[in-house]
């Protein structure tokens, strides 16, 4: 009977995207559960089925029967001897694509990070960590509970074991739910998305370095590290072994990934050789936005206040990408040209003059006198272009989506040099 319900009409109406993927949706004690029918239905309406999976606190602000008739399935409100939490979310092939925790109380998100489960939701995703399913949790909120220092270092312990999270949106005091449309959009995303780096390794540098004048006095730029972080997900996110040398950027360093703290261009130089060296890396991302240059001499001391002048002469530091072709001449190397206020045309030939200088096989190049681009902004706008000449104009966007379609042509780019250079192998006579 339940198979046949009449809410089933509506699976795939939108979109087959998200096509014989069975998504469970733990639903706990927030207000913001009242938007769950609808998170429910948006992604049947994309082509899942959705199992609605209640706490005892959720069940007191949304009824069950509500999300039976939403999803057309059973709703778990306790776990019996049936084994709810193993038939939706066990080591087997029937088990769901995906465990959506939306919404998220602080009390549910804690207790997961301490590998506690004791409502139908906890124990449904200690199962999911255990069988390797990916989960997505979306947090709402009052901000105060938010705020809780052990709450979020629970979302990073969380974080760092590759559970995603989505949100939460601050306003009029709260730590809103994310939108609907966006929640839809990150589950999509996260059941498409390409596993096609699974087996690289990948070296990335980001973030800006410092050039000490005196003991408390240094040079550096406005970079936050937003771009390179943002590639280092993306690179986890497509199955990709990630090292990240991470200057003093003023974002977190992103879950999964082996993180290399430096300060000065000469530290990231020593750690991006000293990498290469020790292992075998695939492909380097320069992102960096390092100082070109640094003070002649430092002074070991804090320099007084109230001097007529003080004078610092500045001599050019050695360029890393270089250091790089002397270590691993074949690796993929993918650079970063930041410009100021120069047109589309400037930025290009910039851009083609630094992949000849400096041996790279793709370049992504931006004007950071743009809005909303470059340092330090949320967003980019960027244009690619290879050892050919071909350009790839990306639109202002998220940095993140950026990164994934920065990835996208890395890939394509990476996999037609690695068949060219076996076609060139194979068809070299053997000297015998
Ligand atoms: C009306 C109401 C709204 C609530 N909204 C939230 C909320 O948005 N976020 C939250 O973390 N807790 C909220 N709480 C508190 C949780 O329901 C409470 O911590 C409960 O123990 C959570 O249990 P659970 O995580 O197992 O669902 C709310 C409580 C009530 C009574």
């Amino acid at each position: 009977m339940l198979n046949n319900h009449t809410s089933k009409q509506i699976i795939g109406t939108k979109s087959e995207v998200l096509k014989g993927k069975k998504i469970v949706l733990c639903i706990t004690g927030s207000v913001a559960a009242m938007e769950c029918p609808i998170i429910a239905r948006e992604l049947m309406r994309a082509g899942a089925e959705v199992y609605a999976v209640m706490s005892p606190a959720a069940t007191r602000l949304v009824s069950p029967d509500l999300m039976q008739w939403a999803t057309g399935n059973p709703v778990v409100t306790q776990l019996t001897g049936k084994v709810e939490h193993i038939s939706l979310a066990g080591d087997h092939p029937d088990t769901a694509s995906l465990v959506l925790v939306a919404p998220a109380t602080a009390n549910t998100i804690s207790k997961i990070a301490c590998g506690i489960d004791d409502t139908p939701p906890t124990t449904v995703v200690s199962s999911a960590i255990g069988a390797g399913i990916p989960i997505v949790i979306v947090p709402a909120m009052h901000e105060s509970m938010f705020r809780h220092p052990i709450v979020l270092e629970n979302i990073n312990r969380l974080k760092s074991i590759g559970i995603e999270f989505v949100g939460p949106r601050f306003e009029e005091g709260k730590a809103k739910i994310a939108h609907i449309d966006t929640i839809v959009a990150y589950v999509i995303d996260v059941l498409t998305r390409p596993k096609d780096m699974k087996g690289l390794k990948v070296l990335i540098t980001a973030g800006p370095t410092r050039e000490y004048i005196d003991a408390v006095r240094f040079i550096s730029n406005p970079s936050s590290g937003k771009m390179g972080v943002s590639l280092a997900i993306g690179c986890v996110q497509r199955g990709a072994e990630v090292t990240l040398v991470f200057g003093p950027g003023s974002v977190e360093p992103p879950p999964l990934t082996k993180v290399i703290n430096v300060e000065s261009t000469q530290d990231m130089l020593e750690a991006v050789v000293s990498s290469l060296k020790k292992e075998h890396y695939d492909i380097m991302i320069s992102s960096a936005a390092v100082s070109d240059y640094t003070p002649d001499k430092k002074i070991d001391a804090k320099t007084p206040s109230g001097k007529e002048e003080f004078i610092v002469r500045l001599v050019p530091l050695p360029k890393i990408i270089n250091a790089v072709r002397e270590v691993a001449p074949d690796i993929f190397l993918v650079g970063f040209k930041a410009e100021y206020n120069k047109s589309k045309e400037e930025l290009i030939s910039c851009a083609l003059n630094k992949i000849k200088k400096a041996n790279l096989d793709l370049i992504v190049a931006n004007d950071v006198s743009k809005e909303n681009a470059g340092f330090a902004a949320d967003s980019n706008e960027v244009y690619v272009i290879d050892k050919d000449g071909e350009v790839t104009h990306i639109p202002l966007s998220p940095k993140r989506v950026i990164a994934s379609r920065i990835l996208d042509i890395v890939v394509k780019k990476y996999n037609q040099k690695l068949l060219k250079a076996q076609s060139i192998s194979h068809s070299e006579p053997t000297i015998k």
